[in-house]
C-alpha cells in the first residue's frame, strides 16, 4: 500500500482491532497504575530495561495511541500528551531551558504563554528575549550562543502574524538552538512545522484537535525520539505532572477522525467571513491570511495547505465598538478558545491577551480594539447574516458614523 493520506492515518494509524477483541473503536484504558507480573519486572520496567506501563502519569496505552497517531500526522518520531496546551508548552520548556539559558521568542505569543515566560520561568533565572520574527534579518541579529530555543506561533494569537517556519529554522539551527513551534491554530493538516526544520510542535488540543469544546489538552511532537522522552521524563513526570486523562485521550481520537473534514469547512467560513469584513465601510482592518492584501498572503501560500479558520479585525470605532459588535451577535458566541463547532469571538485586550500590561500589548503589536473570531461550522450563510447584523449594529450609532464619515 501506497503512504496512507492524512485522513486515513487520522482514523487508522497505530490500532489493529484484531489485537483488542476486534472494537472498531480502541477500549479506554482507564487504569492510574499497572500491574507487574514480578517485583523483578518492576523494577526492570522503571529502569527502562524492560517495556510496559508502569503509571498513568509517566504512559498509558490509550495516550500512547493519541501520541503515536498526532506522531505521525505531524511527521515527527513521538508525541507526549498533556492535560492542556499549557501543559505541552512549559514541559516542553522546562525541560529544554536551564538558569543563564535564552529564549528567543516572537513579539506576539498567546498570553498565558506570554505569561509563563514573564512571570514563570523567567523567575527562575531563564532569560526571555522578543523579536519580530516577520523579520528574518532581526532574527538572524538577535540569535547568539546563548540562545537555547526559539519559540513561535504561526499564525500568531491573536493578530494572525505569520512566521517563515522554515527560515526561521535554517537560522537557529546554526547556532545550534531548538526550535518550538505552536501549531495550535493550524494542526498538522494545514501546516507540518517539523517537516520545514522545526525540532518540536506543541499544541493546544483543547481547539481544532478535540474540535467539539469538551476537552482540555495539550501534545507535545518531536522531531526526534530522544527529546520526546526527555519532555516525557523530565517536563511531564518530575516537573509539571500535567498529565492527560485516558478518557479525555480518547475524545481527542474520536477528535482527529473528523479533522479533516471540519477544518476544509472552519477554512471556508473563515474566509467568507474574512471577505464580508473587509469589505464593510465599518472595518479598518481584517487580520486573515487568504486575504490577497494580506501582508502574510504569499507565506501563508507556501507554508499551509489553507488559510485556517481565525481571523482577526479592527472596527473604525475601536475597542468600544469591538464590544458593541460583540454584544450584538446573536449565531457566534461570546466566548474565548476557538476550534469549536460554535463560532467564537473574543476581545484579546480585555481576555487571552490581558497576561499583557497595556504598554506591553502596543510593544507586541496587539491593538485594544481587535476582535478574534474563530470561525465555526454552521452555515456559511447564517454565520455572514450574524456578522453583518453586527456590524449594522455598530455602524448606526452616531459616534460611530461621524467617525467612519471622518475616516
Ligand atoms: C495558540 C495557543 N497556544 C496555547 C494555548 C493554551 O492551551 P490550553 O488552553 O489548552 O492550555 C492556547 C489557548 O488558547 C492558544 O491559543
Amino acid at each position: 500500500m501506497s503512504t496512507p493520506g492524512f485522513s486515513t492515518l487520522a482514523i487508522h494509524h497505530g490500532y489493529d482491532p484484531a489485537e483488542h477483541h476486534g472494537a472498531l473503536v480502541p477500549p479506554v484504558y482507564l487504569t492510574s497504575t499497572f500491574v507487574f507480573p514480578s517485583a523483578e519486572y518492576g523494577g526492570q520496567c522503571f529502569a527502562g530495561e524492560a517495556p510496559g506501563h508502569v503509571y498513568t502519569r509517566i504512559s498509558n496505552p490509550t495516550l500512547a495511541l493519541l501520541e503515536s497517531r498526532m506522531a505521525a500526522l505531524e511527521r515527527g518520531a513521538a508525541a507526549v500528551a498533556f492535560g492542556s496546551g499549557m501543559g505541552a508548552i512549559t514541559s516542553t520548556l522546562w525541560t529544554l531551558l536551564r538558569p543563564g539559558d535564552e529564549v528567543l521568542a516572537d513579539t506576539t505569543l498567546y498570553g498565558c504563554t506570554f505569561a509563563f515566560l514573564h512571570h514563570g520561568i523567567g523567575q527562575f533565572g531563564v532569560k526571555v528575549r522578543h523579536v519580530d520574527m516577520t523579520d528574518i534579518a532581526a532574527v538572524e541579529q538577535a540569535l547568539h550562543a546563548g540562545t537555547r530555543v526559539v519559540l513561535f506561533e504561526s499564525p500568531a494569537n491573536p493578530n494572525m502574524r505569520l512566521v517563515d517556519i522554515a527560515a526561521v529554522s535554517a537560522l537557529a539551527k546554526t547556532h545550534g538552538a531548538t526550535v518550538a513551534v505552536d501549531n495550535t491554530y493550524c494542526t498538522p493538516y494545514l501546516q507540518q512545522p517539523l517537516a520545514l526544520g522545526a525540532d518540536v510542535v506543541v499544541h493546544s488540543a483543547t481547539k481544532y484537535i478535540s474540535g467539539h469544546g469538551d476537552v482540555t489538552a495539550g501534545i507535545a511532537v518531536a522531531a526526534s525520539a530522544e527529546l520526546a522522552q526527555r519532555i516525557r521524563l523530565q517536563g511531564l513526570k518530575d516537573m509539571t505532572g500535567a498529565v492527560l486523562s485516558p478518557q479525555d485521550a480518547a475524545l481527542l481520537l474520536r477528535g482527529l477522525k473528523t479533522l479533516s473534514l471540519r477544518l476544509d469547512r472552519h477554512c471556508r467560513n473563515a474566509m467568507a467571513l474574512a471577505r464580508v469584513l473587509a469589505a464593510h465601510p465599518a472595518v479598518a482592518r481584517v487580520h486573515f491570511p487568504g486575504l490577497q492584501t494580506d501582508p502574510f498572503h504569499a507565506l501563508a501560500r507556501r507554508q499551509m495547505r489553507q488559510f485556517g479558520g481565525m481571523l482577526a479585525f479592527e472596527l473604525r470605532g475601536g475597542a468600544e465598538a469591538g464590544k458593541r459588535f460583540m454584544n450584538a451577535l446573536r449565531v457566534v458566541s461570546r466566548a474565548v478558545s476557538l476550534g469549536d463547532a460554535e463560532s467564537l469571538a473574543q476581545h484579546p485586550a480585555s481576555m487571552t491577551h490581558s497576561t499583557y500590561t497595556p504598554e506591553e500589548r502596543a510593544a507586541h503589536g496587539i491593538s485594544e480594539g481587535l476582535v478574534r473570531l474563530s470561525a465555526g461550522l454552521e452555515d456559511e450563510a447564517d454565520l455572514v447574516g450574524d456578522v453583518l447584523q453586527a456590524l449594522e449594529a455598530v455602524a448606526s450609532t452616531p459616534a460611530a458614523v461621524a467617525r467612519a464619515v471622518a475616516a
